[in-house]
């Protein structure tokens, strides 16, 4: 059997020159890719107390929503702007090419609940400290983040200080 990394296809200078993009579609169109991606990512969230999994729009869902199900547990999306129907709180942050805004119902968290955010990538690590943002906002407490891929040589960690972290898959650059 491949290991996990071996279905991620790299493809350089997209969507920017200097970019390479680590595709995770190569490994959901693999039903092994698939199923070792989750096991590894479920395997990080051993011993961890939770009670809710976050995932941003689009790729956290993907991981998100198979882990909080496999763990009976809630799942709540932080969608892009504009998306979600009743009271929201929002919270613009920088990409690496780009600025977004995301947002939260504001009841999709009770005070006190513990959460895991669950994500594809983690990059500058801009996305993860937005959401922190908001879950912490609501009254959340954030007691791990797992990731599929980090690049490492974006130091998206660095802006997570303190947070209890975790990457599958590690790349030295970017
Ligand atoms: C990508 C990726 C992560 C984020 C990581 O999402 O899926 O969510 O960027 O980058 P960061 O650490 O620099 O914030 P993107 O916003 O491109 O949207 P998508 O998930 O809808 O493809
Ligand atoms: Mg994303």
């Amino acid at each position: 059997m491949k290991k996990l990394e071996e279905y991620v296809r790299s493809i350089p200078d997209f969507p920017e020159k200097g970019i390479i993009f680590r595709d995770v579609t190569s490994v959901l169109q693999d039903a092994d890719g698939l199923h070792l991606a989750i096991n590894e990512m479920d395997k990080c969230l051993e011993g961890i107390d939770y009670d809710v999994v976050v995932g941003p729009e689009s790729r956290g869902f993907i991981f998100g929503v198979p882990i909080a199900y496999n763990n009976h547990k809630a799942f709540v999306p932080v969608r892009k702007k504009g998306k979600l129907p009743c009271e929201t709180i929002s919270c613009d942050y920088d990409l690496e090419y780009g600025k977004a805004t995301i947002e939260m119902h504001k009841d999709s968290i009770k005070p006190g609940q513990k959460v895991v955010i669950i994500d594809d990538l983690i990059a500058t690590g801009g996305t993860t400290e937005a959401i922190i943002k908001l879950v912490e906002e609501l009254g959340g407490v954030v007691v791990k983040v797992v990731f599929l891929m980090e690049l490492k040589g974006l130091k998206g960690r660095e802006k997570l200080n303190g947070y209890d972290i975790d990457a599958v898959i590690q790349y030295e650059g970017n």
